[in-house]
């Protein structure tokens, strides 16, 4: 029997419309333009500012939009993977929104929790999936709504998070293409380096929790910088390494989209020009699970079949991981 690999089949993105600038932010915290474009990188970020809408609504103009662009039927998918750190609610999950909204009925669904690494991890598990012969078609969904959680007083975090949502199909093929290797890792010693102090089981909600601002995230954002870019930047030495990827046959490298000097990290350490670095962080900020779909949904057209990519990402936990892709076909036809 030929071997099956996963790969993606198509790409579809959703932001919201209004734009979050650093002009305005500068107005609502002690901050400014030249600060957050020299230590991060951001330009601007979209909000999701329509109120009772939540994560699932970004995820279903994504998920929307990538049906719509490969006439696929809600009827043919087979599952739903969506990656979020920001559910519309504690349970139920917010795949299984997205599918009863969709009409995607012979799907089953159901959310995947890794920080800013739930694409990553996501598309590990859909790749697993696929190659195990058993589904035809898998949705996966990278989606958050980062402004639920920021700190809006909070300078040191409300610059760096935005809202958005991309999703991707993931299909079998029996050509040499596809999701091919990967490099996962978890470490829970990220804890009290960022973190939502309260909300869950540890510490519900209190009049304590809320007097005590412990439902924003927390960021002790020096440590998290240091532990993003040597693990992303180990991560991706390793997966080139073992798969003989060097400069001159990576065709892009997609990483998440945190802080601009990672992202230079990581080239340095690939050897890599910034411009094979795919970047979107200028427009849209980090969007946690999102920021790497809706990297692919900005480069599509630029993306060739057979190009050699590598991926990663880090996130709360810590989880971090890179992995190496062979894109499945020329996205500009
Ligand atoms: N505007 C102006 N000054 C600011 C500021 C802001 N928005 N935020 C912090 N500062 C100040 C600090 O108060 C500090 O001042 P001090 O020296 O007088 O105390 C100074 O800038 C340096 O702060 P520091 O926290 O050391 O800055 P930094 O260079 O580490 O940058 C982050 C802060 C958050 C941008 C950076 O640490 C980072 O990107 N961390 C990783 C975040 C990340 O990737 N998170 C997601 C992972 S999934």
């Amino acid at each position: 029997m030929e071997k099956i690999n996963a790969i993606i089949t198509g790409v579809g993105g959703y932001v919201p419309d209004y734009v979050l600038n650093n002009e305005e932010l500068s107005r609502m915290v002690d901050t400014n333009d030249e600060w957050i474009m020299t230590r991060i990188g951001i330009k601007e970020r979209r909000i999701l500012n329509e109120e009772g809408l939540g994560t699932s609504y970004l995820a279903r103009k994504a998920a929307k939009q990538l049906l719509q662009k490969t006439g696929v039927s809600p009827l043919d998918v087979d599952c739903v993977i969506v990656a979020t750190t920001t559910p519309d609610y504690h349970f139920p999950s917010t795949a299984s929104i997205v599918i009863g909204k969709l009409g995607m009925e012979n799907a089953f669904a159901y959310d995947l929790q890794a920080a800013c690494s739930g694409f990553l991890f996501a598309m590990d598990t859909a790749s697993a999936l696929i190659t195990s012969g058993r589904y035809k078609r898998i949705m996966v969904i990278g989606a958050d709504k980062m402004s639920s959680m920021v700190d809006y007083t909070d300078r040191a975090t409300c610059p760096i998070f935005g809202d958005g949502a991309a999703a991707v199909f993931v299909e079998p093929t029996t050509e040499d293409l596809g999701w091919k290797d990967s490099y996962l890792r978890t470490d829970g010693k990220g804890l009290p380096f960022l973190c939502m102090k309260a909300g869950g089981s540890v510490c519900p909600p209190s009049y304590f929790s809320l007097d005590n601002r412990m439902h924003y995230l927390h960021q002790e954002g020096r440590t998290v910088f240091k532990f993003a870019v040597t693990n992303m930047s180990d991560t991706c030495a390793l997966i080139a390494e073992r798969n003989g990827l060097n400069k001159d046959n990576i065709a892009w490298v997609i990483p998440h989209q945190a802080n601009v000097r990672i992202i230079e990290a990581v080239a340095n350490r690939l050897e890599l020009p910034m411009d094979k670095m795919m970047m979107n962080i200028q427009r849209y900020g980090n969007t946690s699970a999102a920021t790497l779909p809706l990297a692919l949904w900005d480069y599509e057209k630029q993306l060739k079949k057979g190009d050699n990519l590598i991926l990663t990402a880090f996130g709360a936990g810590f989880t971090w991981g890179a992995a190496y892709m062979k894109w499945g076909y020329d996205s500009s036809k």
